[in-house]
């Protein structure tokens, strides 16, 4: 196991395509392993694996103290919505408010290639459309609602 450098915003590979996995084997469970605990030492809630600089469709997430791996990821169904902050362990300094689903179900494999169904909501739905949204290219800050806050003041 080992502390990946993060990519950070401005590096083009961030705005690339992942592509799926096909090999559940010892490389992708290292990568697991590397990911979570970059995530960790990041102090973060996700991870995807663009983001440690390898466009495959691998996601780790520590949500309300449930560590998830999730790997070729997508959403099957949502729900209502949601708008609450966000950040990014690829974006320091950036905060904004991101409008996301309430309500998310995602269909995932495990590290073994089981395939398995989870729902999430509020922060943990946050996550998964944040995460999965890295392995299409899109960042947060693609989608901030730049002048919430201005308006709420009013
Ligand atoms: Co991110």
């Amino acid at each position: 196991m080992a502390i990946r450098n993060i990519v950070q915003e401005g590096d083009e590979i961030l705005r690339k395509k992942s592509k799926p996995v096909h090999d559940f084997d010892e490389k992708l469970w290292e990568l697991l392993d590397d990911m979570k605990d970059t995530m960790v030492k990041g102090d973060g809630i996700g991870l995807a694996a663009v983001q440690v600089g390898i466009l495959r469709r691998v996601v780790v997430l520590d949500v309300n103290n449930m560590k998830l791996e999730l790997v070729n990821p997508t959403i099957i169904d949502q729900y209502g919505e949601q708008i609450n902050q966000e950040g990014c362990l690829s974006c320091k300094g950036k905060w904004g408010y991101v409008k996301r689903p309430k309500e998310v179900t995602v269909k995932a494999q495990d590290r073994y290639g089981n395939e398995f169904v989870i729902t999430g909501v509020d922060l943990l739905a946050r996550a998964f459309c944040h995460e999965i949204d890295h392995l299409d290219g899109v960042l947060f800050v693609d989608k901030i609602i730049k002048d919430y806050k201005e308006k709420k003041k009013k």
